[in-house]
């Protein structure tokens, strides 16, 4: 009658990815407890280490359990405590980790009458509270695990993706939110042609990195043309972290989500602590307060 889960932040976009690709890590993630209670609908009996709304139709994981209950014939109802550990507006999946800790736990308890296709979907209505848009680039891997991609909305299609087994991801987050509504309001609405052939190109690359464990195409293929160049403006000393975090021995570099963290993955737990200390040193440097932390991808 009572679960506790561990909620993986995620990596969402993957440079090239956008709104499509994601990665859930091991390093963060929120814990949350969940337990069945007579009274119907959901209620958010305690939220630790974040100001964050206590009202069902104001969370997100409120929302998200909602969305999953109107499906079910279920007479009473959840109570859901929250401790987050990953701070809002981090850009890596705050408001995922907390839209599908609710439905995968709720699914549990109910005995698992929905597939994980129909979680990411709930746990979507999460996402649109949050950012005014229902993408599913955190709320997938947070739920599947690994890497996914979204091959598509409409009908929802979510792929699941090999890891290889010696990549890491470095996260480092200066210590400012952007909301990933207002990161959104900022992008074109347009791209051309010719960064539509990059970009797909890059996607393709990467997923063939991803099965094949080439590492160095891994690498090559983290390249964005659409969205880093405008997102990047709002994020201290994104140009330094990334040029250096590549001379440290990143495969890759780029903004995680909606930023202001930034990811870097690398081939190895040592090459991956090392561009945390690139990445730490710049940010003391230039006088930024960060979070910084490893994670093993799998
Ligand atoms: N794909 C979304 C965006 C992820 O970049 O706006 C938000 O975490």
């Amino acid at each position: 009658n009572k679960i506790k889960l561990f909620c993986p932040a995620t990596i969402a976009n993957i440079s090239c990815g956008f709104d499509v690709l994601g990665v859930a890590l091991d390093a963060v993630g929120d814990e949350m407890v969940i337990r069945k209670a007579k009274e119907k609908g959901i209620k958010i009996t305690k939220l630790e280490g974040q100001d964050l709304p206590l009202e069902t139709h104001l969370n997100v994981a409120g929302v998200a359990g909602m969305a999953l209950l109107e499906h079910v014939d279920y007479e009473d109802g959840f109570e859901i405590e929250i401790y987050k550990k990953i701070k809002a507006g981090s850009g890596i999946g705050s408001s995922a980790a907390s839209s599908a800790g609710a439905v995968w736990g709720i699914n549990q308890l109910l005995g698992r009458p929905f597939s994980n296709v129909d979680l990411v979907k709930f746990a979507m209505e999460g996402e649109r509270l949050a950012s005014g848009v229902a993408h599913a680039d955190n709320v997938a891997p947070a739920l599947l695990g690994g890497f996914t991609l979204v091959r598509s909305y409409d009908p929802l299609d979510i792929i699941s993706i090999p890891s290889p087994s010696k990549l890491y991801a470095t996260v480092i987050h200066p210590q400012i939110e952007v909301k990933t509504s207002d990161s959104r309001k900022i992008l074109k609405t347009n791209i051309t042609l010719a960064d539509g052939i990059k970009q797909w190109g890059n996607v393709g690359g990467l997923i063939a990195g991803l099965f094949q464990e080439d590492y160095e195409l891994i690498g090559r293929s983290l390249v964005d043309h659409i969205v880093e160049p405008i997102r990047s403006i709002l994020i201290p000393g994104y140009d330094t972290i990334k040029s250096e975090s590549l001379e440290a021995g990143a495969l890759g570099c780029g903004i995680s989500g909606s930023g202001p963290s930034i990811f870097a993955f690398s081939k190895g737990e040592t090459v991956a602590k090392r561009v945390a200390h690139t990445m730490k040193e710049i940010y003391q440097k230039i006088g930024v307060d960060y979070d910084v932390h490893v994670s093993r991808i799998n």
